[in-house]
Protein backbone atom coordinates (compact mmCIF):
# COMPACT_ATOMS: atom_id res chain seq x y z
CA UNK A 1 0.00 0.00 0.00
CA UNK A 2 1.11 3.63 -0.43
CA UNK A 3 1.56 6.01 2.03
CA UNK A 4 1.77 9.76 2.07
CA UNK A 5 3.24 11.58 4.70
CA UNK A 6 2.79 14.89 5.49
CA UNK A 7 5.41 17.41 7.41
CA UNK A 8 8.67 18.79 7.24
CA UNK A 9 10.22 18.22 10.68
CA UNK A 10 12.42 16.07 12.77
CA UNK A 11 8.87 14.21 13.88
CA UNK A 12 8.08 13.32 10.50
CA UNK A 13 11.71 12.21 10.04
CA UNK A 14 11.37 9.85 12.45
CA UNK A 15 7.97 8.70 11.13
CA UNK A 16 9.23 7.93 7.79
CA UNK A 17 12.05 6.28 9.68
CA UNK A 18 10.15 3.62 11.23
CA UNK A 19 7.21 3.72 8.34
CA UNK A 20 10.18 2.67 5.90
CA UNK A 21 10.54 -0.76 8.19
CA UNK A 22 7.28 -1.49 8.53
CA UNK A 23 6.51 -5.36 6.71
CA UNK A 24 3.32 -3.65 5.58
CA UNK A 25 4.87 -1.46 3.64
CA UNK A 26 6.08 -3.64 1.03
CA UNK A 27 9.63 -3.37 -0.10
CA UNK A 28 10.00 -2.66 -4.33
CA UNK A 29 5.76 -2.73 -4.34
CA UNK A 30 4.90 0.29 -2.07
CA UNK A 31 6.33 3.85 -2.02
CA UNK A 32 6.10 6.06 0.75
CA UNK A 33 5.41 9.39 -0.46
CA UNK A 34 6.30 13.18 1.45
CA UNK A 35 5.53 16.42 0.89
CA UNK A 36 7.22 18.86 1.75
CA UNK A 37 9.52 16.61 3.46
CA UNK A 38 13.27 17.73 4.19
CA UNK A 39 16.48 15.88 3.18
CA UNK A 40 16.33 13.61 6.25
CA UNK A 41 13.04 12.34 5.07
CA UNK A 42 14.28 11.80 1.41
CA UNK A 43 16.41 8.99 3.06
CA UNK A 44 13.46 6.99 3.53
CA UNK A 45 10.71 8.36 0.67
CA UNK A 46 9.85 9.88 -2.26
CA UNK A 47 9.44 13.66 -1.84
CA UNK A 48 6.50 15.53 -3.96
CA UNK A 49 5.80 19.05 -3.94
CA UNK A 50 2.37 19.08 -2.55
CA UNK A 51 1.19 22.38 -0.34
CA UNK A 52 -0.92 20.81 2.63
CA UNK A 53 -3.30 23.62 2.30
CA UNK A 54 -4.24 22.84 -0.96
CA UNK A 55 -6.74 20.13 -0.06
CA UNK A 56 -7.75 19.47 -3.33
CA UNK A 57 -4.41 19.01 -4.39
CA UNK A 58 -3.60 16.57 -1.51
CA UNK A 59 -6.69 14.59 -2.40
CA UNK A 60 -6.33 14.55 -5.65
CA UNK A 61 -2.39 13.23 -5.72
CA UNK A 62 -3.93 10.31 -3.00
CA UNK A 63 -6.17 9.43 -5.51
CA UNK A 64 -3.99 9.34 -8.34
CA UNK A 65 -1.28 7.59 -6.49
CA UNK A 66 -3.78 5.13 -4.84
CA UNK A 67 -2.60 6.04 -1.26
CA UNK A 68 -3.68 3.83 1.29
CA UNK A 69 -3.04 6.04 4.12
CA UNK A 70 -2.03 9.69 4.45
CA UNK A 71 -0.37 10.04 7.72
CA UNK A 72 -0.87 14.01 8.80
CA UNK A 73 2.33 15.03 11.17
CA UNK A 74 1.70 18.64 12.47
CA UNK A 75 -0.89 20.33 13.79
CA UNK A 76 -1.79 22.94 11.18
CA UNK A 77 -3.33 20.50 8.69
CA UNK A 78 -5.23 18.97 11.35
CA UNK A 79 -7.04 22.23 12.63
CA UNK A 80 -7.39 23.29 9.25
CA UNK A 81 -9.77 20.29 8.34
CA UNK A 82 -7.14 18.68 5.73
CA UNK A 83 -8.00 14.92 7.22
CA UNK A 84 -12.26 15.73 7.09
CA UNK A 85 -11.56 16.66 3.31
CA UNK A 86 -9.65 13.08 2.72
CA UNK A 87 -11.84 11.18 4.93
CA UNK A 88 -14.78 12.85 2.33
CA UNK A 89 -13.18 11.55 -0.68
CA UNK A 90 -12.49 8.18 0.84
CA UNK A 91 -9.30 8.45 1.69
CA UNK A 92 -8.01 6.63 5.10
CA UNK A 93 -5.93 9.40 7.40
CA UNK A 94 -4.38 9.25 10.27
CA UNK A 95 -5.03 12.11 12.41
CA UNK A 96 -8.52 14.12 13.39
CA UNK A 97 -10.96 16.17 12.03
CA UNK A 98 -11.03 19.86 12.52
CA UNK A 99 -13.68 19.36 15.02
CA UNK A 100 -11.99 17.34 16.95
CA UNK A 101 -8.09 18.84 16.58
CA UNK A 102 -10.19 21.49 18.35
CA UNK A 103 -8.69 19.64 21.43
CA UNK A 104 -5.16 21.28 20.22
CA UNK A 105 -6.35 24.37 18.67
CA UNK A 106 -8.42 25.79 21.07
CA UNK A 107 -7.79 26.37 24.52
CA UNK A 108 -10.88 27.67 25.33
CA UNK A 109 -12.68 24.80 23.61
CA UNK A 110 -11.13 22.22 25.51
CA UNK A 111 -11.16 24.21 29.04
CA UNK A 112 -14.84 23.67 28.40
CA UNK A 113 -14.91 20.27 27.65
CA UNK A 114 -12.76 19.16 30.86
CA UNK A 115 -15.77 21.08 32.76
CA UNK A 116 -18.38 18.74 31.25
CA UNK A 117 -17.10 16.00 31.30
CA UNK A 118 -15.18 16.31 34.59
CA UNK A 119 -11.59 15.93 33.79
CA UNK A 120 -9.05 17.09 36.12
CA UNK A 121 -7.59 20.40 34.86
CA UNK A 122 -6.21 23.68 36.36
CA UNK A 123 -8.86 26.09 37.35
CA UNK A 124 -9.77 28.86 34.89
CA UNK A 125 -11.90 31.47 33.29
CA UNK A 126 -12.04 32.39 29.15
CA UNK A 127 -11.48 36.40 28.44
CA UNK A 128 -12.27 38.17 25.31
CA UNK A 129 -11.28 41.88 26.58
CA UNK A 130 -8.50 43.21 28.40
CA UNK A 131 -11.07 44.56 31.02
CA UNK A 132 -12.26 40.81 31.82
CA UNK A 133 -8.75 39.59 31.74
CA UNK A 134 -8.21 41.90 34.93
CA UNK A 135 -10.72 40.87 36.86
CA UNK A 136 -9.92 37.63 36.38
CA UNK A 137 -6.49 38.02 37.29
CA UNK A 138 -7.70 39.96 40.29
CA UNK A 139 -9.65 36.62 41.32
CA UNK A 140 -6.21 34.09 40.36
CA UNK A 141 -3.81 36.13 42.25
CA UNK A 142 0.16 34.95 41.28
CA UNK A 143 0.77 32.59 40.16
CA UNK A 144 -0.76 32.48 37.26
CA UNK A 145 -0.80 31.23 33.77
CA UNK A 146 -1.64 33.25 30.95
CA UNK A 147 -2.58 31.49 27.31
CA UNK A 148 -3.58 33.34 24.47
CA UNK A 149 -6.57 31.17 22.37
CA UNK A 150 -5.51 29.50 19.47
CA UNK A 151 -1.84 27.72 17.68
CA UNK A 152 0.91 29.29 19.25
CA UNK A 153 3.91 26.45 18.55
CA UNK A 154 4.08 26.74 22.66
CA UNK A 155 4.85 30.43 22.59
CA UNK A 156 1.41 31.77 23.54
CA UNK A 157 1.83 30.71 27.07
CA UNK A 158 3.39 32.91 30.35
CA UNK A 159 4.05 31.85 33.53
CA UNK A 160 2.83 34.74 35.42
CA UNK A 161 5.04 34.31 39.07
CA UNK A 162 3.67 37.63 39.74
CA UNK A 163 0.70 40.31 39.22
CA UNK A 164 3.17 42.43 37.31
CA UNK A 165 3.98 39.64 34.79
CA UNK A 166 0.51 38.56 34.32
CA UNK A 167 -0.61 42.52 33.69
CA UNK A 168 2.32 42.66 31.07
CA UNK A 169 1.17 39.37 29.40
CA UNK A 170 -2.52 40.15 29.10
CA UNK A 171 -1.36 43.84 27.90
CA UNK A 172 0.52 42.21 24.94
CA UNK A 173 -1.65 39.39 24.10
CA UNK A 174 -5.18 42.13 23.95
CA UNK A 175 -2.68 44.74 21.83
CA UNK A 176 -4.05 42.28 19.10
CA UNK A 177 -7.98 42.95 17.95
CA UNK A 178 -10.34 40.06 18.35
CA UNK A 179 -7.68 38.62 20.91
CA UNK A 180 -9.09 36.03 23.62
CA UNK A 181 -7.39 34.47 26.35
CA UNK A 182 -7.50 31.69 29.20
CA UNK A 183 -6.28 32.76 32.49
CA UNK A 184 -5.30 29.97 34.65
CA UNK A 185 -4.53 28.62 37.70
CA UNK A 186 -0.91 27.80 38.39
CA UNK A 187 -0.15 23.84 38.78
CA UNK A 188 2.48 22.75 40.97
CA UNK A 189 4.20 19.56 40.04
CA UNK A 190 6.31 17.58 37.48
CA UNK A 191 5.24 17.83 34.03
CA UNK A 192 4.87 14.75 31.70
CA UNK A 193 3.72 13.87 28.50
CA UNK A 194 1.32 10.63 27.76
CA UNK A 195 0.52 9.53 24.01
CA UNK A 196 -2.86 7.29 23.51
CA UNK A 197 -3.65 6.12 19.77
CA UNK A 198 -7.47 6.07 19.50
CA UNK A 199 -9.94 5.78 16.76
CA UNK A 200 -12.37 7.05 18.53
CA UNK A 201 -13.45 4.57 20.15
CA UNK A 202 -10.62 1.98 21.52
CA UNK A 203 -7.63 3.51 22.90
CA UNK A 204 -3.72 2.25 23.11
CA UNK A 205 -1.57 3.52 25.34
CA UNK A 206 1.58 4.63 23.24
CA UNK A 207 4.11 5.65 25.86
CA UNK A 208 5.23 8.54 27.62
CA UNK A 209 7.83 11.23 27.52
CA UNK A 210 9.53 13.82 29.19
CA UNK A 211 9.82 17.22 27.09
CA UNK A 212 12.57 20.24 28.07
CA UNK A 213 10.44 22.92 26.69
CA UNK A 214 12.87 25.93 28.25
CA UNK A 215 15.61 26.64 26.06
CA UNK A 216 18.31 27.13 28.82
CA UNK A 217 20.39 24.61 31.13
CA UNK A 218 18.44 24.39 34.30
CA UNK A 219 14.87 24.67 32.57
CA UNK A 220 15.26 28.90 32.53
CA UNK A 221 14.98 31.44 29.76
CA UNK A 222 11.93 31.48 26.99
CA UNK A 223 9.69 28.36 25.97
CA UNK A 224 10.49 26.43 22.90
CA UNK A 225 8.75 23.95 20.83
CA UNK A 226 10.97 21.60 23.35
CA UNK A 227 14.98 21.31 23.29
CA UNK A 228 15.27 17.46 24.07
CA UNK A 229 12.86 14.63 25.16
CA UNK A 230 13.56 11.61 26.68
CA UNK A 231 11.33 8.20 26.77
CA UNK A 232 9.65 6.56 29.33
CA UNK A 233 8.96 9.31 32.15
CA UNK A 234 9.44 6.66 34.97
CA UNK A 235 7.67 9.29 36.67
CA UNK A 236 4.69 8.55 35.13
CA UNK A 237 4.32 5.62 37.15
CA UNK A 238 1.85 2.51 36.03
CA UNK A 239 -0.67 3.65 38.61
CA UNK A 240 -0.62 7.14 37.82
CA UNK A 241 -1.03 6.42 34.14
CA UNK A 242 -3.87 4.12 34.77
CA UNK A 243 -5.34 6.94 36.80
CA UNK A 244 -4.78 9.35 33.92
CA UNK A 245 -6.03 7.23 31.37
CA UNK A 246 -9.25 6.33 33.59
CA UNK A 247 -9.52 10.34 34.48
CA UNK A 248 -8.65 12.40 31.96
CA UNK A 249 -7.92 10.52 28.35
CA UNK A 250 -10.98 8.10 28.43
CA UNK A 251 -13.66 11.00 29.08
CA UNK A 252 -12.27 13.10 27.14
CA UNK A 253 -12.46 10.26 23.86
CA UNK A 254 -15.86 9.44 25.01
CA UNK A 255 -17.31 13.09 25.29
CA UNK A 256 -15.66 13.90 21.95
CA UNK A 257 -17.96 10.64 20.81
CA UNK A 258 -20.66 11.49 22.27
CA UNK A 259 -20.80 14.90 20.59
CA UNK A 260 -20.31 13.85 17.72
CA UNK A 261 -16.64 15.08 17.08
CA UNK A 262 -14.53 11.29 17.54
CA UNK A 263 -11.15 11.79 17.81
CA UNK A 264 -9.07 9.63 15.63
CA UNK A 265 -5.77 9.70 15.62
CA UNK A 266 -3.14 10.12 18.75
CA UNK A 267 -4.28 12.08 21.69
CA UNK A 268 -1.14 14.00 23.37
CA UNK A 269 -1.88 14.68 26.94
CA UNK A 270 0.38 17.50 28.68
CA UNK A 271 -0.24 16.20 32.18
CA UNK A 272 1.17 17.93 35.65
CA UNK A 273 1.67 15.43 38.14
CA UNK A 274 0.04 17.54 41.03
CA UNK A 275 0.23 16.62 44.98
CA UNK A 276 -3.71 16.01 43.96
CA UNK A 277 -2.84 13.39 41.07
CA UNK A 278 -2.17 14.04 37.21
CA UNK A 279 -3.91 17.01 36.04
CA UNK A 280 -4.42 18.39 32.21
CA UNK A 281 -2.33 20.68 30.88
CA UNK A 282 -3.36 21.18 27.36
CA UNK A 283 -4.13 18.31 24.81
CA UNK A 284 -2.15 17.79 21.22
CA UNK A 285 -3.90 16.32 18.53
CA UNK A 286 -0.95 15.31 17.20
CA UNK A 287 2.67 13.35 18.09
CA UNK A 288 4.92 15.36 19.71
CA UNK A 289 8.11 17.09 18.58
CA UNK A 290 11.13 15.72 20.08
CA UNK A 291 8.73 12.83 21.52
CA UNK A 292 8.31 11.32 18.68
CA UNK A 293 11.95 10.83 17.86
CA UNK A 294 12.19 8.89 21.20
CA UNK A 295 9.26 6.89 21.18
CA UNK A 296 9.96 5.87 17.35
CA UNK A 297 13.28 4.24 19.28
CA UNK A 298 11.37 2.38 21.11
CA UNK A 299 7.87 1.36 19.22
CA UNK A 300 8.97 -2.69 18.78
CA UNK A 301 5.69 -2.86 16.39
CA UNK A 302 4.68 -2.39 12.85
CA UNK A 303 3.83 1.60 12.88
CA UNK A 304 2.00 1.32 9.36
CA UNK A 305 -0.22 -1.40 10.18
CA UNK A 306 -0.97 0.25 13.72
CA UNK A 307 -1.61 3.76 12.11
CA UNK A 308 -3.66 2.15 9.34
CA UNK A 309 -5.92 0.46 12.38
CA UNK A 310 -6.53 3.89 14.07
CA UNK A 311 -7.76 5.04 10.69
CA UNK A 312 -9.62 2.65 10.16
CA UNK A 313 -11.16 2.17 13.34
CA UNK A 314 -10.23 -1.43 14.01
CA UNK A 315 -7.55 -0.90 16.59
CA UNK A 316 -9.71 -2.90 19.41
CA UNK A 317 -8.45 -5.77 17.34
CA UNK A 318 -4.85 -4.67 18.01
CA UNK A 319 -3.19 -6.20 20.93
CA UNK A 320 -1.17 -3.36 22.98
CA UNK A 321 1.65 -1.69 21.68
CA UNK A 322 5.10 -2.98 22.01
CA UNK A 323 7.80 -1.11 23.54
CA UNK A 324 11.58 -2.01 23.68
CA UNK A 325 12.92 -1.89 27.72
CA UNK A 326 16.06 0.70 26.96
CA UNK A 327 15.29 4.20 27.11
CA UNK A 328 15.65 6.62 24.61
CA UNK A 329 16.58 10.21 24.72
CA UNK A 330 16.44 13.11 22.04
CA UNK A 331 18.52 15.74 22.10
CA UNK A 332 17.72 19.28 19.85
CA UNK A 333 20.15 21.06 17.99
CA UNK A 334 19.00 24.49 17.09
CA UNK A 335 20.04 27.52 15.66
CA UNK A 336 21.64 30.36 17.37
CA UNK A 337 19.09 32.65 17.82
CA UNK A 338 15.96 30.39 18.68
CA UNK A 339 13.39 30.85 20.07
CA UNK A 340 13.99 34.46 18.92
CA UNK A 341 14.87 34.76 15.02
CA UNK A 342 17.21 31.64 14.28
CA UNK A 343 20.55 31.95 12.24
CA UNK A 344 19.69 30.50 8.49
CA UNK A 345 21.50 28.92 6.36
CA UNK A 346 24.54 27.16 9.00
CA UNK A 347 26.32 24.33 7.31
CA UNK A 348 26.14 21.22 9.27
CA UNK A 349 28.54 18.66 8.55
CA UNK A 350 29.30 15.27 10.90
CA UNK A 351 26.07 13.43 10.21
CA UNK A 352 27.65 10.61 9.61
CA UNK A 353 30.20 10.62 12.23
CA UNK A 354 27.42 11.04 14.41
CA UNK A 355 25.38 8.08 13.40
CA UNK A 356 28.65 6.37 13.11
CA UNK A 357 28.54 6.17 17.28
CA UNK A 358 24.90 4.59 16.62
CA UNK A 359 22.48 7.46 17.56
CA UNK A 360 20.23 8.56 14.72
CA UNK A 361 20.16 12.13 13.60
CA UNK A 362 16.62 13.15 12.44
CA UNK A 363 16.49 16.26 10.81
CA UNK A 364 13.87 18.86 11.62
CA UNK A 365 14.66 22.28 10.22
CA UNK A 366 17.19 21.73 7.34
CA UNK A 367 17.65 21.97 3.75
CA UNK A 368 20.10 20.93 1.57
CA UNK A 369 22.80 23.35 0.56
CA UNK A 370 25.62 23.70 -2.32
CA UNK A 371 28.06 21.97 -0.27
CA UNK A 372 25.58 19.98 1.66
CA UNK A 373 23.09 20.31 4.45
CA UNK A 374 22.67 23.58 6.33
CA UNK A 375 20.34 24.90 8.65
CA UNK A 376 16.79 26.62 7.21
CA UNK A 377 14.70 26.78 10.65
CA UNK A 378 14.75 27.37 14.63
CA UNK A 379 15.04 23.39 15.68
CA UNK A 380 17.25 21.93 12.91
CA UNK A 381 18.38 18.25 14.34
CA UNK A 382 16.94 15.87 17.12
CA UNK A 383 19.73 13.73 18.04
CA UNK A 384 18.18 10.47 19.59
CA UNK A 385 20.11 7.97 20.76
CA UNK A 386 18.99 4.55 23.16
CA UNK A 387 20.70 3.02 26.29
CA UNK A 388 19.82 0.84 29.53
CA UNK A 389 19.53 3.76 31.28
CA UNK A 390 18.42 7.25 31.08
CA UNK A 391 21.94 8.13 32.01
CA UNK A 392 23.48 6.05 29.34
CA UNK A 393 20.93 7.06 26.40
CA UNK A 394 22.12 10.81 27.48
CA UNK A 395 25.81 10.16 27.30
CA UNK A 396 25.08 8.07 24.24
CA UNK A 397 23.05 11.23 22.75
CA UNK A 398 25.91 13.84 23.62
CA UNK A 399 28.98 11.95 21.99
CA UNK A 400 26.81 11.85 19.01
CA UNK A 401 26.55 15.29 19.58
CA UNK A 402 29.85 15.97 20.30
CA UNK A 403 30.49 14.45 16.83
CA UNK A 404 28.47 16.98 14.72
CA UNK A 405 30.02 19.76 13.05
CA UNK A 406 27.30 22.86 13.46
CA UNK A 407 28.70 25.84 14.38
CA UNK A 408 26.07 27.63 14.51
CA UNK A 409 23.83 25.42 16.36
CA UNK A 410 23.35 24.99 19.81
CA UNK A 411 21.89 22.50 22.37
CA UNK A 412 20.97 21.79 25.74
CA UNK A 413 23.44 19.89 27.81
CA UNK A 414 21.09 18.71 30.75
CA UNK A 415 18.05 16.62 28.67
CA UNK A 416 16.92 14.38 31.18
CA UNK A 417 18.93 15.68 34.00
CA UNK A 418 15.20 14.76 36.43
CA UNK A 419 15.22 10.87 35.25
CA UNK A 420 19.04 10.76 35.45
CA UNK A 421 19.27 12.23 39.16
CA UNK A 422 16.41 9.70 39.88
CA UNK A 423 18.72 7.15 38.55
CA UNK A 424 21.84 8.01 40.82
CA UNK A 425 19.46 8.20 43.54
CA UNK A 426 20.69 11.40 44.89
CA UNK A 427 17.19 12.70 45.20
CA UNK A 428 17.58 16.50 43.26
CA UNK A 429 15.01 15.90 41.27
P1 LIG B 1 0.92 24.82 27.01
O1 LIG B 1 1.18 25.47 25.69
O2 LIG B 1 -0.49 24.92 27.48
O3 LIG B 1 1.49 23.45 27.09
O4 LIG B 1 1.83 25.59 28.07
C1 LIG B 1 3.22 25.68 27.91
C2 LIG B 1 3.89 25.39 29.21
O5 LIG B 1 3.47 26.30 30.22
C3 LIG B 1 3.54 24.02 29.76
O6 LIG B 1 4.32 23.03 29.21
C4 LIG B 1 3.80 24.23 31.25
O7 LIG B 1 5.19 24.12 31.51
C5 LIG B 1 3.39 25.63 31.46
N1 LIG B 1 2.01 25.67 31.95
C6 LIG B 1 0.88 25.72 31.20
N2 LIG B 1 -0.21 25.74 31.97
C7 LIG B 1 0.21 25.70 33.24
C8 LIG B 1 -0.46 25.71 34.52
N3 LIG B 1 -1.79 25.79 34.62
N4 LIG B 1 0.31 25.66 35.63
C9 LIG B 1 1.65 25.61 35.54
N5 LIG B 1 2.33 25.60 34.38
C10 LIG B 1 1.63 25.65 33.24
N1 LIG C 1 7.47 19.13 22.25
C1 LIG C 1 6.22 19.75 22.45
C2 LIG C 1 5.28 19.61 21.35
O1 LIG C 1 5.48 18.91 20.39
O2 LIG C 1 4.23 20.23 21.44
Amino acid sequence: MNVLLLGSGGREHALAWKLAQSPTLRKGTDTLYAAPGNPGIAAHATIVPLDATDHAAVVAFAKDKAVGLVVIGPEAPLVDGLADSLRAAGVPVFGPGKAAAQLEGSKGFTKDLCTRANIPTAGYARVATLDAARIALDLFGAPVVVKADGLAAGKGVTVAMTRAEADAAIADLFAETGAEAVIEEFLEGEEVSLFVLTDGNALMPFGSAQDHKRVGDGDVGPNTGGMGAYSPARVLTPALEAQAIREIVAPTVAAMAMEGMPFSGVLYAGLMLTAQGPKLIEYNARFGDPECQVLMLRFAGDLLETLLAVAEGRLADLGGAAFYDDPALSVVMAARGYPGTPAAGGAIGGIDAAEATGAIVFQAGTRAGENGIVASGGRVLAVTATGATVAQAQAAAYRAVDALDFTDGFCRRDIGWREVARERGDGQA
